[in-house]
C-alpha cells in the first residue's frame, strides 16, 4: 500500500528544466532601473566606500556607462546629482547647466533608447540636506506658525515644479519626485503641462518610509540631513494602511507609476499596493539592502549572486513590475548566464 498522499510536490522539482517550466516569477534585465550618481569634474570614477561596486561618475564618463547599461538590456537609469555648491534653496537643481541636466544630455546623446529618469528632490542640493525649504526666521518663506527648522511643504512645491521642467528641457524621459511632500505630484504635473510636457510621465516615490536603510545612499549622493531627520514627511515604518492612502492620492494627482521604498522590509506593502491599484508598481531595493549583502559576501558569509537574485525575485513575486537596484548590471549578467 502506498503510504504517501497522491500529491508529491517534488515531482515538479526534480530537474532544472521542469523547475523552469513551472516557475511563477522570472527576472529579466527589462525589470531593472539602474541608479547613477553624477558629479562635477573630469574623468571621475570614484567608488562609494559604503556601496562597493557603485561609483560617482563625472559627465564625461557617462557615455561608456550608458552604452554598457543599454547593451545589457536594462531599459532605464535614474539619476542623482551631486552639485558643485549647496545653498538654502538648492539653486543648481534648477539651473540650466545643473549636473543632472548635463548628465541627461550626455546619456541621451550616447544611448538614445536608454530611458533617463531623474530624481526630483532638494536634499542633495540644499546646504542643510533637507528635502524642502527649511523654516528660517528672516527668510522670505518664513512661516511663523511652524517651528524653526521645519521642512516647509507648500513653498517647496514651486521649486520641485521648476526642477522637473529643467530636467524635461534637458531630455529626461520621466521625472521621479522623492521628497514625500504633500501635493508634489500635482505641482509637478501642473508645471510640466504648462511648459508643454504633458506627455512626460511621473514616477512617484509615493510610499517612502523614514528608513535606516538609506544610510549608504546618503554618502553616495552627499545628501544627509545636517540636523534632524525626515520623519515629518517620510512614512512611519509601522504603518501599512497609510501606504494605500499615499498611493491613491498620488494616482489622483496624476502619478503614472507608484513606487514603494525600501523594498525588502516592505514586501507586504508592495503586495498591498499592487492589489489596490492597477497602476504599475516600482520597488526601490535601496542602498542599505545592497550594502548589507555586499558586506556579508565580502566576509564569505553569504553567496552574493544567490542572495541578490533571491532578493530581486522576492521583490518581483511580491508584486513589483520594476525594481530600482544597484545590482541591475550584475543581475542582468547573472540572468544571461542562467539561460
Ligand atoms: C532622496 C532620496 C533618498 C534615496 C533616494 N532618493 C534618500 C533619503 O530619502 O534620505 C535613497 C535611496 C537608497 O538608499 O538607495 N532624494
Amino acid at each position: 500500500m502506498n503510504i504517501f498522499p497522491t500529491a508529491r510536490p517534488r515531482r515538479l522539482r526534480n530537474n532544472s528544466t521542469i523547475r523552469r517550466l513551472v516557475r511563477e516569477t522570472t527576472l529579466s534585465p527589462a525589470d531593472f532601473i539602474y541608479p547613477l550618481f553624477v558629479v562635477h569634474g573630469q574623468g571621475v570614477r570614484r567608488e562609494i566606500a559604503s556601496m562597493p561596486g557603485q561609483y560617482q561618475l563625472s559627465v564625461d564618463r557617462l557615455a561608456v556607462e550608458a552604452e554598457e547599461i543599454a547593451a545589457l538590456g536594462i531599459p532605464a537609469v535614474i539619476l542623482f546629482g551631486v552639485p558643485a555648491a549647496k545653498d538654502a534653496v538648492g539653486s543648481e537643481n534648477f539651473a540650466a547647466g545643473g549636473i543632472v541636466q548635463q548628465a541627461t544630455r550626455a546619456i541621451k546623446a550616447a544611448a538614445p533608447d536608454l530611458l533617463v529618469i531623474t530624481d526630483v528632490c532638494l536634499c542633495e542640493y540644499t546646504e542643510h540636506g533637507h528635502c524642502g525649504l527649511v523654516n528660517t526666521p528672516g527668510a522670505e518663506w518664513y512661516d511663523p506658525h511652524r517651528p524653526e527648522g521645519y521642512v516647509l511643504n507648500d513653498p517647496t512645491l514651486e521649486i520641485l515644479g521648476r526642477v522637473a521642467v529643467r530636467h524635461a528641457e534637458a531630455g529626461a524621459d520621466m521625472v521621479a519626485p522623492s521628497g514625500m511632500l504633500d501635493g508634489m505630484v500635482a505641482a509637478i504635473r501642473a508645471s510640466l503641462d504648462e511648459a508643454g510636457y504633458s506627455g512626460l510621465p511621473i514616477l512617484s516615490y509615493a510610499v517612502k518610509y523614514a528608513s535606516g536603510f538609506y544610510g549608504p545612499f546618503r554618502d553616495a549622493a552627499e545628501g544627509a540631513p545636517k540636523f534632524g531627520d525626515r520623519r515629518s514627511h517620510q512614512m512611519d515604518p509601522a504603518n501599512a494602511r497609510e501606504a494605500l492612502r499615499e498611493a491613491e492620492q498620488d494616482i489622483a494627482e496624476g502619478a503614472d507609476i507608484i513606487m514603494v521604498k525600501p523594498a525588502l522590509p516592505y514586501l507586504d506593502i508592495i503586495r498591498r499596493v499592487r492589489e489596490r491599484t492597477a497602476a504599475p508598481v516600482a520597488a526601490y531595493n535601496v542602498s542599505g539592502e545592497y550594502s548589507m549583502v555586499k558586506a556579508a559576501a565580502a566576509r564569505g558569509w553569504l553567496d552574493e549572486h544567490a542572495v541578490a537574485l533571491e532578493c530581486l525575485t522576492a521583490i518581483k513575486r511580491a508584486g513589483a513590475d520594476m525594481i530600482l537596484t544597484y545590482w541591475a548590471k550584475e543581475a542582468a549578467r547573472w540572468i544571461g548566464e542562467q539561460l
